[in-house]
């Protein structure tokens, strides 16, 4: 039932052969900041925090790992990093840390957060060296305080109509909050960002958008409270209008390129769609989004396509299923982010643009997937996609008793849907096509 709710939006807009592009859910947030990596090779012996280890970590890693923000410790002064030195080399090496998923590929990225070989060296060598301070007047100043938001002061903050009231235990559940953004004239959102209300069970949000006044029915009807619904997480029991917002836990956000902006008109209400997991114990929560509203020119709007393959198939035991996609663009197309989404038997995924004189360009490639962390990879300079360019999607699953996170077990054959035992095969973009609107209305 989830999957047929993704093919009626599929058919709503547009399905280029057994692909599809579909136009309506967005993720802008983007991980890490743009930080210059610091290139500075140790001398021999002489690896110091104050001088090697700090500027990395105040820079790499404090943006989560520090208090009040998602990782689980700080690493954000001299005895937090060293009572940890040996598990940060570990990390560090095995690239598990910073969570920046993709290698390296044909196109860099605005908000890269990722080691170089260097500083990988640096931190084993501290660790082996028995974590040495150095002359602390040499350190860089500590990471500044976490700021509210870190965009700065959104445009509107909205946030779910009542505190909403978590059970203890259970499956994953999500909720859908309706909210009038009470704006009276159109206007184009360039970044959105959240604010959960309770980190401890909000897993992700999407913000839809809703013209239909359908949503709010619902929100009024028989398994609604506190101003939501549940749904099984598929949609939001409804067609969506539109979307432009996703956040998912350490995925700090970034704007759209200037004169770039999701519409957003009058009338139409954001359902902000919650996926919680259960702590234990009953939980409070009450979220909040805040928009940056585009201010000057309007250069082109911008829409969220989702490439995708619905009809994944994945037999029980196996640990290596590929499946390969091509979708071809309808029209000229500007490419400014990515993000790969599959579930947890999801293994590596790789996306190429192959133009039409048969170059290629890896847009991302993410080797050892990790259902923690659904990255939006955002691009320096926007691609100019020429209509005609196929893009390659290429998923691996591991749908064998060895995947730890398998949900079956024994394994059974998997195909699309929304909840998190079955997968998806998705790259989510964000283009636009400046006002060619056969490709996207
Ligand atoms: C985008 C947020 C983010 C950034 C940036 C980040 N971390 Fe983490 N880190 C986390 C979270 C969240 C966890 C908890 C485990 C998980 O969800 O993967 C974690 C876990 C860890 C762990 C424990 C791993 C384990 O297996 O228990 C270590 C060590 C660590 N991080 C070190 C680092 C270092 C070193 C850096 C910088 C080079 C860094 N992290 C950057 C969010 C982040």
């Amino acid at each position: 039932m989830d999957m047929r709710g993704v093919m009626r939006l599929d058919f709503r807009t547009l399905a280029v052969s057994a692909a599809v592009v579909v136009v309506g859910i967005s993720a802008v947030g983007v991980a890490g900041a743009t930080q210059k990596a610091s290139q500075k090779q140790p001398k021999p012996g002489k690896v110091t925090f104050a001088e090697h280890i700090a500027p990395i970590v105040y820079k790499k890693c404090a943006s989560c790992h520090r208090p009040g923000e998602v990782a689980p410790f700080s690493l954000d002064s001299y005895d937090e990093v060293k009572k940890r030195a040996d598990m940060v080399a570990l990390v560090a090496g095995s690239r598990q840390m910073p969570p920046w998923k993709t290698k390296p590929t044909d196109v860099p990225y605005a908000n890269e957060n990722r080691l170089t070989d260097a500083e990988i060296q640096m931190f084993q060598r501290w660790a082996e060296d028995g974590a040495p301070k150095g002359d602390m007047k040499k350190a860089p100043s500590p990471p500044p305080a976490v700021k509210d938001w870190s965009m700065g002061k959104p445009d509107l903050v909205l946030q779910m109509p009542k505190p909403f009231k978590l059970g203890a235990t259970g499956t994953d559940e999500y909720w859908n909050f309706v909210i009038d953004p009470g704006i009276k004239e159109p206007v184009y959102v360039q970044g959105i960002d959240a604010k959960p209300g309770n980190k401890r069970v909000v897993h992700h949000i999407i913000a839809y958008l809703d013209d239909s006044g359908r949503s709010t029915k619902m929100a009024q009807g028989p398994k609604a409270r506190d101003g939501g619904y549940l749904t099984t997480g598929g949609g939001i029991g409804t067609n969506p209008s539109g979307s432009f917002g996703g956040w998912a836990p350490g995925v700090a956000p970034s704007m759209l390129p200037a004169g770039v902006g999701y519409l957003l008109k009058p009338g139409t209400k954001i359902v902000l769609q919650v996926h919680y997991n259960k702590s234990g114990k009953e939980e409070i929560d009450q979220t909040k989004i805040g928009l940056y509203f585009l201010k000057g020119q309007v250069k082109a709007p911008a829409k969220i396509a989702w490439l995708a393959n619905p009809l994944i198939n994945i037999a029980p035991g196996d640990n290596h299923a590929t499946f390969t996609q091509t979708v071809t663009l309808p029209a000229d197309a500007v490419l400014y982010n990515v993000m790969p989404h599959m579930h947890k038997l999801g293994k590596a995924m790789k996306a190429t643009a192959v133009f039409a004189d048969g170059t290629k360009k890896v847009l991302v490639d993410v080797p050892d997937w990790d259902f923690n962390w659904q990255l939006v990879y955002a691009f320096k300079q926007p691609m100019s996609l020429p209509k005609g360019t196929k893009i390659v999607i290429e998923a691996t699953y591991d749908n064998s008793t060895a995947n730890p996170f398998n949900p079956n077990n024994p394994p059974k054959r998997v195909t699309w849907g929304e909840r998190t035992s079955d997968e998806m095969m998705l790259l989510v973009a964000t283009v636009s096509t400046k006002g060619k609107s056969e490709y996207i209305d």
